[in-house]
């Protein structure tokens, strides 16, 4: 448990009340036995304690930033819960949780929560000047021919809500966690199946477009029902692993 001495108070809180609940998952399910107090095995109940750090609104915490992952494409969703156990992206407190557990109940796992349809919390608008944003905004719906950088959209949807069945919206994240991501994939803390699309285009990203497109992405407005398209738009600018095989 040396693991848990790197988590601050309430993520080790969260971790330990975890522990139980988790073990009473793993026993299988027990159904309610009437009179006992045992509550009824449910999926939303054993895994309420996930919703304790993905909440509604995604937040910063002394472990890093806890994304919400309510809504977001179970294809996606999925390949976070294989990429988290299995060391392609790397977290203390998600291995833990996830180590040991079966692909078909990440699955589940996947599947439950992006059919949950939480409010979105407004984000904070970004700051950034006007020639900065105008930069990510370029990138982003345009891509630069010139470095072979494609355009964002084309992948993540014209839209940015992302692409079913495995590409996430880019929209409602905060700047510093676009930042850290782009920046996990440039120094090899984030993997994602083969072929690694995302590692190709954030090393292509200077620090500067990654700040520009960050900061653009983080100030605009989600509007009300923003949800992943429900079809893939069409070829990819370049292959990714995880949307050519989605189910692996
Ligand atoms: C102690 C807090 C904590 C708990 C409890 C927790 N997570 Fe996480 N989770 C995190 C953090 C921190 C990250 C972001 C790691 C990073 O920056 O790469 C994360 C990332 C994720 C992601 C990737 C999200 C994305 O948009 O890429 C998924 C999916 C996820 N968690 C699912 C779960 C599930 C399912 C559970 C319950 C079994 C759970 N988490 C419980 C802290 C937690
Ligand atoms: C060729 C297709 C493609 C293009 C172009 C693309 N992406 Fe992605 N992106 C993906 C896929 C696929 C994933 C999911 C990777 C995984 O499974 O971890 C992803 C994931 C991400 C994530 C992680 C989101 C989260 O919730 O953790 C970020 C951030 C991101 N992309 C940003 C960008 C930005 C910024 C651009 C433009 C500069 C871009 N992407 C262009 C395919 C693409």
């Amino acid at each position: 448990m040396t693991r848990l001495t790197r988590l601050n108070s309430r993520g080790r809180w969260v971790l330990i009340s975890l522990a139980g609940l988790w073990s009473q998952a793993l026993a299988g399910p027990a159904s309610a036995l009437p009179g006992s107090g045992i509550p009824p095995d449910t999926l939303a109940q054993r895994l309420q304690p996930c919703t304790a750090c993905h909440g509604a609104e995604g937040r910063a915490s002394r472990e890093g930033y806890l994304p919400r992952i309510a809504g977001k494409p179970a294809g996606y969703l999925y390949h976070q819960l294989l990429n988290f156990r299995d060391g392609r992206r790397s977290n203390a407190a998600m291995a833990d949780l996830l180590a040991h557990q079966r692909d078909d109940y990440l699955r589940e796992m996947a599947i439950y929560f992006a059919a949950l349809d939480l409010p979105q919390a407004a984000m904070p608008s970004g700051n950034a000047p006007s020639d900065v944003m105008a930069r990510g905004e370029t990138l982003v719906r345009r891509g630069d021919a010139s470095r072979q950088l494609p355009a964002c959209s084309a992948c993540h949807g014209t839209t940015l809500a992302g692409t079913l069945p495995a590409v996430p919206g880019l929209l409602g994240l905060p700047r510093d966690y676009l930042i850290s991501q782009i920046g996990a994939w440039q120094t090899g803390k984030r993997h994602a199946i083969e072929p690694d699309c995302m590692a190709d285009i954030s090393r292509r990203l200077g620090a500067e477009d990654t700040s520009a497109v960050a900061s653009w992405l983080a100030a605009q407005p989600v509007a009300p029902g923003w949800r992943a398209g429900m079809a893939d738009p069409g070829p990819k600018p370049m292959p990714c692993g995880s949307v050519s095989q989605p189910s692996r």
